[in-house]
């Protein structure tokens, strides 16, 4: 039968990539055995299918010899169960294949982390220790300086934030490709708009190298901006965030009991 020559050089090209290859590496280095990557062997695979039907096709009696056998299944009236079992076996394969493809994974992220992590109740920022829960917006009263500090806070943010924050707040600065995890949206209703002004200030003032133990492992590029800006103006651009956004701060109230 000429149809199982190139079917056996398939085969004996597979064992030589899927074993012959390793352990050729292990005799090289004695107590190994190297795995030929999946991709790689679906490479070579290819090429040593195109070569063996390049080779066996040569010429007019080879070709014949490879495509007759699969012109008589599919066109001899007497093999119509063999043709129905291949056609079911090629759709089947098929179908495997896409399954493989799409069907969702449920493995875990590679890294775990918790993207807004309790802060600590207290943190040293500009020289001096705050209690995280209880600090206030010192501006967000002053009702009749608001304009004013807000027009400052704006200052502050384009001057500072806007490379990795971005002229609209959408994350999307200049800079903002180069990083992972991506400088936050403070649009998107995910970020400032379910914090307090309070952590907002704890995470302005103390950055990336500021989260906890649970916000990591995450290389933020949010820079440690109490080295950087004054404590007012820290808050004058807090103010700006909320505004320019249309988020109102989350705030804690006590209830009575
Ligand atoms: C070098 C780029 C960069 C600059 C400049 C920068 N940030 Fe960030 N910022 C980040 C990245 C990246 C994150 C996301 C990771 C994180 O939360 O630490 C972030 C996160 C934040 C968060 C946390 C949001 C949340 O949902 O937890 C706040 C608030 C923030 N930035 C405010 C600012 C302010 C205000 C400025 C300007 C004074 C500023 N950032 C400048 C990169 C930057």
């Amino acid at each position: 039968m000429k149809f199982l020559k190139p079917i056996l050089a398939i085969l004996a090209g597979y064992v030589a990539i899927k074993f012959g290859i390793p352990y050729v590496g292990s005799l090289v280095h004695p107590g190994t055995w190297p795995v030929v990557p999946t991709s790689v062997l679906k490479m070579y695979m290819a090429f040593v299918t195109l070569g063996i039907v390049m080779a066996y096709t040569f010429d007019e009696e080879g070709y014949a010899g490879l495509i007759g056998p699969i012109e008589d299944i599919y066109s001899n009236p007497s093999k119509a169960i063999v043709r129905y079992v291949v056609v079911l076996l090629v759709g089947t394969f098929g179908a495997y294949i896409t399954y493989e493809y799409v069907k969702p994974t449920f493995d875990a992220p590679i890294e775990l982390r918790s993207v807004h992590p309790a802060p600590p109740s207290n943190a040293k920022m500009w020289g001096k220790t705050y209690q995280i829960q209880t600090i206030q917006n010192p501006y967000r009263e002053d009702k009749e300086n608001f304009a004013k500090n807000l027009e400052e806070g704006g200052i502050v943010y384009y001057k500072n934030c806007f490379f990795c924050h971005g002229d609209r707040m959408l994350g999307r600065g200049h800079y903002a490709v180069g990083f992972n995890p991506r400088p936050a949206n403070f649009v998107d209703v995910g970020t400032i708009a379910q914090l307090t002004e309070s952590f907002v200030f704890w995470r302005i003032g103390t950055g990336g190298p500021g989260l906890p133990s649970e916000g990591t492992p995450w290389l933020s590029a949010m820079p440690v901006w109490h080295n950087l800006i004054s404590e007012e103006e820290a808050w004058k651009v807090i103010l700006f965030l909320y505004d320019y956004t249309g988020h109102s701060p989350r705030v804690t109230t006590k209830v009575e009991h």
